[in-house]
């Protein structure tokens, strides 16, 4: 089959590669229709995962058609059109019970690797370093799905692929984003990054009762779309997002802060910031945490910081001593997916949100290394690029 490889920092390549196979009862191998490309993608195209090998396939993000399954797997028969979740997870698991599928115990065979870095390991996932179990992506012609009796939601025939697809990760991780934050009527939220995450964590903050939101970028394209799904637009390049911020709550700052940006974040040219670029260049720091701080440091007193963004092991400089003195509150995590399926569909079914607002781009898979290059470099409007095998 053809699949989309790691080939190096800033490379990665089409390639014929073997087939996957049934290795487990519970695996199932599905025919991919439609794959993306997300920003967390792009963290490993730039070399900052850990332990991302050449030739390894990439991709979390991703539906199709089940052409095969383990004798375990009696919930989907081969025909069934499935969205699969990029967390691969047991669902009896002590996590799992908890329906913190992110942190299944039992899908990350290199458990270890993890351990050391995090302290504990979080689940395997889907084309995402060996770190994290080192699974073959979905961003190929076939993928093996483990667990297949347990992530991987059926889609009915009336749904297009454009409007399923992201129900594998960014439309839950945005829900995910804002309902960490507790929203109550009357809140302000700030989203940080106007990328496929920060756009379905604004538009999910607005569905859970948010007064305003108001989305940080400066990409003037990616802040048109968000202003066209409801938000209030803010261009960190024109402007000190501090001081904007407080103005427009009163001086107390926005209730809500949630990141969307994660550890590559651009940032001003302060001392500090010149201090990430150097120390993320020569792997002294693996974060460029510059949203997360401008985070902590607008949220109003009280307030939560939800961070979505994916950051890789160590930051430095973060300021604890406003998050302690001011009872700001943390929520953190890779999204637990499967939690979330089945209630978005049914909101993309009742015309509640329309993921499909989104895509820029769909290409053919043998296109992968362009689509890579102009959702890195913003080139063309590019907001969320589906790739077709
Ligand atoms: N937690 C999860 O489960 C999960 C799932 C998917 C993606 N992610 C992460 O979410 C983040 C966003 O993903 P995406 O697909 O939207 O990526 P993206 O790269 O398209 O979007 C990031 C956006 O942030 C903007 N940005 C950069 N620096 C900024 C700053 N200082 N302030 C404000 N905005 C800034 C960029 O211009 C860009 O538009 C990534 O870190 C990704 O790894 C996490
Ligand atoms: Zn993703
Ligand atoms: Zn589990």
């Amino acid at each position: 089959m053809r699949a989309t490889v790691w080939a190096g920092r800033n490379s990665v390549e089409v390639q014929s590669v073997s087939d996957p196979k049934i290795l487990n009862d519970r695996d199932a191998i599905v025919r991919v229709t439609s794959t993306a490309i997300c920003g967390s993608d792009l963290h490993i195209y730039d070399g900052y995962i850990p332990t991302v090998k050449h030739g390894d396939i990439l991709g979390h993000e991703f539906m199709g058609e089940v052409v095969e399954v383990g004798k375990a797997v009696g919930n989907l028969a081969v025909g069934d059109r499935v969205v699969v979740p990029f967390p691969i997870s047991c669902g009896a698991c002590s996590a799992c019970d908890r329906d913190l599928y992110s942190l299944c115990e039992n899908s990350n065979p290199n458990a270890g690797i993890a351990e050391k870095l995090m302290g504990h390991s979080p689940a395997g996932l889907f084309g995402y370093s060996h770190m994290l179990g080192g699974f073959a992506g979905g961003q190929a012609e076939y993928a093996r799905v483990p667990f297949a009796d347990i992530g991987p939601l059926k889609i009915e025939d009336d749904l297009t692929d454009d409007q399923a697809l992201f129900l594998s990760d960014i439309l839950p991780t945005g829900y995910m984003g804002a309902e960490m934050c507790g929203i109550t009527p009357e809140d302000v939220v700030a989203v940080w990054g106007a990328g496929p995450v920060g756009l379905f964590a604004a538009v999910s903050a607005r569905l859970l009762g948010a007064s305003q939101v108001i989305v940080i970028d400066r990409v003037p394209y990616r802040l048109e779309l968000a202003e066209r799904l409801g938000a209030t637009p803010l261009n960190f390049a024109d402007t000190s997002v501090l001081g904007e911020l407080q103005e427009m709550t009163a001086g107390r700052g926005p209730d809500h802060c949630i990141d969307a940006v994660g550890m590559e974040a651009r940032n001003g040219s302060t001392v500090v910031d010149v201090y990430d670029r150097v120390k993320q260049a020569v792997r002294m720091e693996t974060e460029r945490p510059h949203a997360l701080r401008e985070a902590a440091m607008s949220c109003r007193n009280g307030g939560t910081i939800s961070i979505v963004g994916v950051y890789g092991g160590m930051m430095d400089k973060f300021p604890i001593g406003a998050v302690m003195n001011r009872s700001l509150t943390i929520k953190a995590g890779q999204c637990h997916v499967q939690r979330y399926m089945r209630p978005l569909l049914q909101r993309i079914r009742n015309g509640e949100i329309d993921p499909t607002a989104i895509i820029s781009h769909h290409l053919p898979l043998d296109q992968a290394p362009q689509g890579y290059e102009i959702f890195k470099h913003k080139r063309d409007n590019c907001t969320k690029v589906v790739l077709n095998p």
